[in-house]
């Protein structure tokens, strides 16, 4: 695992008090700024459908490989407060549009280094930051400027945006088919709030399985719930399946005291068990009347009532999962009842089947065949379990571009294109802006372009070389939508060749990189308490700070 962090070597460090330690002025500021950059370098040689992937081993040997931003930095451990402000970059990316983590955090380090060189020419931080700032603001306005709207009904578009953004995983041939199953899946849960579309990917379960192949992934127009029958007796499938959610226990109530009943005489005895019998086996019966066929049970189900259900011919399962509950509601269109009484047959839910099913060595029960549900789920399928894990970031990310774009609209040509045309842009924006903050926004545009250098590298090319031709190609009247074909390793019309991403990714992109950028440029003074030295140890567990040494 990486291990990211301050060293003290040659820095002039002032005790503020003991456990506290103390850097300020340039010397914080390149601290930080090299940590940010370090961070933004690890993650550069990734980018694009032509970046590497990464190895990552944690401290048990379990190896993770892949390629996406938010994953990698996930599992280094960084501890530079700088280094932590990317990671956070990465995280809110991958929180507000599920895609770009990379390009955010690569630009953000790009933005640091050319501070740095400002720095150096004695340009105060104050003059960085209002300068980067205007420069975002453009970037912003140009973004604007050169997208174009979609249709959400226009199946093709909506492919290639899935297709671009699932380009740069490791994940092999059965990318169409993922593909395919993301706009399906995001497409039956989207819902119409007002005037606005809104396609929460919550309601899309991503269940793994090991065994098969991918080309096998399937949308299951329902839910799958990690759990099994709770009788052996009850039949393990169920069609035309009525379900009744609830979420109270299915057994007799427990006193909260400790009471005794002294039963003298045996023939009592047996009745008193025959009433409590008598009680279950009512509930049982109530449940049965409601026409139910299926039961979920977000509480407990005694041996009892396990025995009834099944003696009934019922499925039930028990202990769900709350927010399973919730996607059992939206996917069959039940409702979750909370007192036994009140179930009716107008609270249950309707599947067109449920069966209990083996994934991989667990078994789950798959409710499915749901006439039009607000929730469904994928069901990946791959042979090696990296496999799987690398796929599940993939459709999380294929998820999450489709999401964005049927909820805004909006797309932008890829592979840098939108980089090359605001750093254009920015350029001419620069010299009416003039005096230092120009030499800011000038920094703006260079750093910008990091993104179709670094997609070149990575596929090999002569960055130099490519970057002149697509500045070239921008300067043409249209020329808005030329980025770098990074498998044909030319200059090309990306609409045209079908690379696209949703217009938020990229504004995303752009903002969040920006602001913490000029976050971490603010920073003059670093004081931190330093964390008594001691072995790396569970917290509590030996090695705690209560120990003497
Ligand atoms: N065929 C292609 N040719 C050129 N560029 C492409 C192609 N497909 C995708 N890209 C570009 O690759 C970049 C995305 O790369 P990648 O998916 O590795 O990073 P990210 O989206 O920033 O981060 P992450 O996916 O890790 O969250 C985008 O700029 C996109 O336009
Ligand atoms: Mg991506």
């Amino acid at each position: 695992m990486a291990y990211l962090t301050t060293t003290a070597a040659g820095q002039p460090v002032l005790i503020l008090k003991e456990g506290t330690s103390r850097s300020r002025g340039r010397e914080a500021q390149r601290n930080n700024i090299m940590a940010a950059k370090v961070i933004g370098e690890v993650l550069k040689t990734t980018l694009g459908p032509r970046g590497m992937d990464k190895m990552l081993i944690d401290s048990l040997g379990d190896i993770t490989i892949t390629n996406d931003g938010a994953a990698i930095l996930d599992e280094i451990e960084v501890d530079h407060p700088a280094g932590k402000m990317m990671v956070e970059i990465a995280k809110t990316q991958d929180d507000m549009v599920g895609d770009g983590t990379t390009t955010a955090v690569v630009l953000a380090g790009e933005l640091l280094k050319k501070a740095e060189d400002l720095l150096d020419q004695n340009i105060h931080p104050t003059v960085i930051v209002s300068g980067y700032r205007k420069a975002v603001q453009k970037a912003v306005e140009t973004i604007d400027k050169i997208t174009s709207p979609v249709d959400i009904e226009d199946r093709e578009t909506l492919r290639k945006v899935a297709l671009t953004s699932m380009g740069s995983k490791a994940i092999g041939m059965a990318k169409h088919q993922l593909a395919d199953i993301a706009i399906d899946a995001v497409k039956q849960i989207v819902e119409q709030r007002g005037e606005r579309k809104v396609a929460d990917i919550d309601n899309i379960q991503i269940i793994k399985s090991e065994g098969k192949s991918l080309a096998e992934s399937q949308l299951i127009r329902g839910v799958i719930i990690d759990k099994e029958a709770v009788h052996s007796g009850m039949p393990k499938k169920i069609e035309k399946a009525k379900i009744g959610l609830i979420d109270c226990p299915l057994e007799i109530e427990k006193t909260e005291f400790d009471s005794q009943i002294r039963i003298r005489d045996p023939t009592k005895m047996k009745a008193f068990l025959d009433k409590e019998t008598q009680m279950i086996k009512e509930m049982v019966r109530k449940i049965k009347a409601t026409g139910s066929n299926v039961l979920f049970c977000q509480k407990g189900i005694d041996d009892l009532a396990q025995h009834f259900l099944a003696k009934e011919g019922m499925l039930a399962v028990r202990r769900v999962k709350q927010s399973d509950m919730e996607k059992l509601a939206r996917a069959t269109g039940g409702t979750i009842v909370s007192e036994l009484d009140d179930l009716m047959a107008k609270d249950l839910g309707k599947a067109g089947i449920v069966e209990e099913r083996k994934v991989g060595d667990d078994k789950m029960i798959f409710v499915e065949g749901c006439k039009d549900p607000r929730s469904v789920a994928i069901l990946i399928h791959a042979g090696l379990e990296r496999m799987i894990d690398e796929a599940e970031r993939a459709m999380h990310d294929a998820l999450s571009v489709v999401s964005d774009v049927i909820e805004t609209n909006k797309i932008v040509p890829g592979g840098g294109a939108v980089e090359v045309e605001v750093g254009k842009e920015l350029r001419r924006y620069a010299t009416k802006v003039g005096g230092r903050e120009q030499l800011a926004i000038e920094a703006f545009s260079e750093a910008i372009e990091i993104i179709p250098k670094t997609l070149a590298e990575n596929a090999g090319l002569e960055s130099i070389d490519v970057i002149v031709e697509l500045r070239s190609a921008h300067d043409k009247a249209d020329g808005y939508a030329m980025g770098i074909n990074v498998f044909e390793g030319k200059v090309k019309n990306m609409l045209e060749s079908g690379v696209i991403e949703p217009f938020v990714v990229k504004q995303q992109a752009v903002k969040s990189a920006t602001e913490s950028a000029s976050m971490i440029l603010r920073i003059d003074d670093v004081i931190a308490s330093t964390k008594p030295e001691m072995p790396r140890g569970p917290p509590g567990g030996p090695g705690g700070p209560e120990e003497e040494y």
